[in-house]
């Protein structure tokens, strides 16, 4: 590795410890923060703390995102080596020493016990069993124990320490030991856990405990949690006045970045979000003249009664906070055992400062809190997912960045969300002003093929045309298999920006699954084999699988091959000898005139905008012809299948018109296919050209 110091095209590299796969996502996001502020940022995760304060002493890092503990082990290495270590401050900030996310200041430990456990003091757990996190965990284990200490119960002499050791490396970072500890309390395995304040509202909120169940015995006094660290003397990138400045403003700014460890508290750690606006507009019974009210001259007053935060009381108080500007003040009051707890550590996750009095001579107090300015920061680069045009309209963007990733159209998306890998992120690639109108035609004309086909209708065939239809239907589950796949692989690459497109492919591929399935159901209808599948057949189909731009594709497949397939399909309707093969020809000749009309509609906007790309469209032809030139293109067994279906028998005049109806059909497809040209604005005779080269597989 090199040594950041040793200089190269980064400006900074920050090492952190991995402990969730969610710490890429995080980092991600930084990265990109801060190459929108022109800062090369990159980072390096270890899978320990230990391994991270060694390397970042050595140089390997210029910044580490420290626990307690590695910054605790990297200050007094440093103090050894005659260095020093400094956490970065981000200003305003009384305590501007050490730079804390505000997130990451001022926490607490809580230990809970069972209602009926029987324990009252911290004396009488002398003797008994207490759960932890990890042991090197500080909230879960390190601190919660010391506070015992500190009340005269010394670990492993006064009482049992049950440690429920989760990923040992990562300082309690991970959730899991602290619920463990829970568990084992609530079977009865301990007497009392261990556990970080904002996780006691998480496990609330989830449901694993209630007020029912368990309640706080004690909490420790505070402490801060993890910091950005660095050593003096290191040089960043090109003798940059260094990232100080960098972090301080993403440590201002981007607070709710999921960078804390606080955030692995989902739950208490859940960013306030818009919705709530339109959700409390719309229901004003929430408690909103009794319990939120406007003191004369004075802060909002919000009483939650009994209420607790986990039953929904965080609700109301995030309700009154976003009635106030940033600065304010609200007044929150209640009586429910851990609201002071419950509302500390919401307030530091908020961002909120707060303040508990309690009410003398009642079980009640109230916090005075001070509101942050986070959620307002927090949203202040935010953008809407839509194209230009009149607030509120629904428009669909020209060039959707990859950033918008899956968010309704419309949506206010929160600045720094990953980017997505959607290769079609172009308008004119992908879209229709018809896509709405057909998906919803395809949703109103969706069948059950359980129920719209009459399987059971009787009938029987001779064993030659029996044989002829089955492989007639091997033929079409081989080209709908193929017409299914190409959809679905563009979808995958759709930015979904382009919802009404999303959906006709979506509706599409499930139209041709249905298709595989009624064509397969015919074939076995009344024997157990099916037909021939040959090399021309599939080398044909491989190249249109294989097209790897959207509209060359949809031109391919839709307008050309599916375009083909609705003269096969009424073709086999028409001279079906049975009742099922007609009705299954029918009902996907139907779909299938969705998908042709989907296609025409798509490539007429695409070319309106874009003349220029008619001649790629009849290169693709020209290229998939010659790709296919010494193929034999349509098996014979197809060919002599639907001749012997159309004739109906072995006689000759039978045959004779068979033949006749089958030339027929040729000249049918050829004329839909340059019919289609010519909607798409080819001449005429570039038209009948095209047609003449189309696959000899139809599709
Ligand atoms: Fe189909
Ligand atoms: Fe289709």
């Amino acid at each position: 590795m090199t040594s950041p110091s040793q200089g190269n095209a980064t400006d900074f590299i920050l090492g952190a410890v991995a402990y969730d796969q969610k710490v890429v996502a995080i980092w991600d996001g930084f990265q990109q923060y801060f190459r929108t502020r022109g800062w090369l940022f990159d980072y390096v995760l270890f899978s320990n703390y230990e391994h991270q304060v060694e390397a970042h002493l050595r140089g390997y890092v210029h910044v580490a995102w420290n626990s307690p503990l590695a910054w605790l082990q990297t200050e007094r290495i440093a103090g050894r080596l005659g260095r020093r270590a400094q956490a970065i401050s981000a200003p305003p900030h009384p305590r501007a020493r050490w730079c804390m996310r505000d997130s990451n200041r001022d926490l607490r430990s809580v230990i809970l016990v069972r209602l009926d456990g029987g324990i009252d003091t911290i004396a009488s757990l002398r003797g008994k069993i207490v759960a932890v996190g990890a042991r090197d965990s500080p909230q879960a284990t390190l601190i919660p124990l010391n506070h015992l200490a500190d009340h005269g119960l010394m670990p492993d002499r006064d009482f049992q320490v049950r440690a429920f050791d989760r990923l040992v490396g990562k300082h309690g970072d991970h959730i899991g030991g602290e619920r463990d500890a829970v568990r084992a309390l609530l079977r009865g395995e301990t007497d009392a856990a261990c556990i970080l304040d904002a996780n006691h509202l998480a496990f609330a909120r989830e449901g694993s405990i209630s007020p029912a169940s368990t309640r706080i015995l004690a909490q420790t006094g505070t402490y801060d949690h993890c910091n950005f660290t660095v050593l003096d003397g290191v040089q960043i990138g090109a003798g940059r006045p260094f990232l100080r400045a960098a972090i301080r403003d993403v440590v201002r700014r981007c607070r709710s970045a999921p960078a804390s460890r606080s955030r692995r508290v989902e739950g208490v750690g859940a960013r306030p979000s818009d919705w709530l606006h339109p959700a409390l507009r719309g229901r004003r019974s929430i408690r909103r003249n009794r319990h939120v009210r406007h003191q004369h001259r004075d802060a909002m007053q919000v009483d939650l009664g009994s209420l607790t935060l986990a039953e929904g009381g965080y609700l109301l108080v995030k309700r009154a906070v976003r009635r106030v500007a940033p600065g304010e003040a609200i007044v929150v009051a209640g009586e429910a055992d851990d609201l002071e707890v419950d509302l500390r550590a919401w307030c530091r996750v908020e961002g909120h400062r707060f303040d508990w009095q309690p009410v003398a001579g009642t079980a009640r107090g109230q916090a005075r809190i001070l509101t942050g300015a986070a959620e307002s920061e927090r949203w202040a680069d935010a953008r809407r997912a839509t194209g230009e045009g009149e607030a509120g309209e629904d428009t669909v963007a020209e060039h959707p960045p990859r950033s918008w990733g899956l968010a309704a159209r419309g949506a206010t998306i929160e600045a720094g969300t990953p980017e997505f890998d959607f290769h079609l992120t172009d308008k004119i690639e992908v879209w229709s002003d018809d896509a709405a109108h057909i998906y919803q035609q395809a949703v109103a004309a969706q069948w059950d093929p359980e129920t719209a086909i009459p399987w059971n209708a009787p009938f029987e065939l001779g064993a030659d045309l029996e044989g002829a239809i089955v492989q007639v239907m091997t033929y079409l589950i081989e080209n709908e298999t193929a017409a299914l796949i190409v959809p679905s692989r563009f979808i995958a690459q759709l930015h979904p920006h382009f919802r009404e497109v999303m959906q006709v492919l979506a509706i599409q591929a499930a139209d041709e699954a249905r298709h595989i399935e009624v064509f397969t159901r015919r074939a076995r209808l009344k024997r157990n084999e099916l037909g021939r599948s040959t090399i021309g057949g599939q080398v044909s189909l491989k190249t249109l699988v294989e097209e790897p731009e959207f509209s060359i594709a949809s031109f391919l497949l839709s307008v050309l091959g599916e375009g083909t397939f609705l003269s096969l399909l009424w073709f086999i309707e028409r001279y079906a000898p049975d009742p099922v093969t007609a009705t299954v020809a029918r009902l996907a000749a139907q779909d299938e005139a969705r998908h042709v009309a989907f296609g025409l509609a798509h490539l007429s906007q695409h070319l309106r905008r874009e003349p220029g790309f008619r001649p790629r469209l009849a290169d693709a032809v020209r290229r998939r012809h010659d790709a296919l030139r010494h193929t034999a293109g349509l098996n014979d067994e197809v060919f002599d299948a639907l001749l012997l279906m159309a004739a109906g028998s072995w006689e000759h005049d039978a045959l004779r018109q068979g033949s006749r109806r089958l030339r027929q059909l040729i000249q049918d497809m050829d004329d839909g296919r340059r019919k289609r040209l010519v909607r798409l604005g080819f001449p005429e005779a570039e038209a009948a050209a095209l047609s003449a080269l189309h696959t000899r597989n139809f599709m």
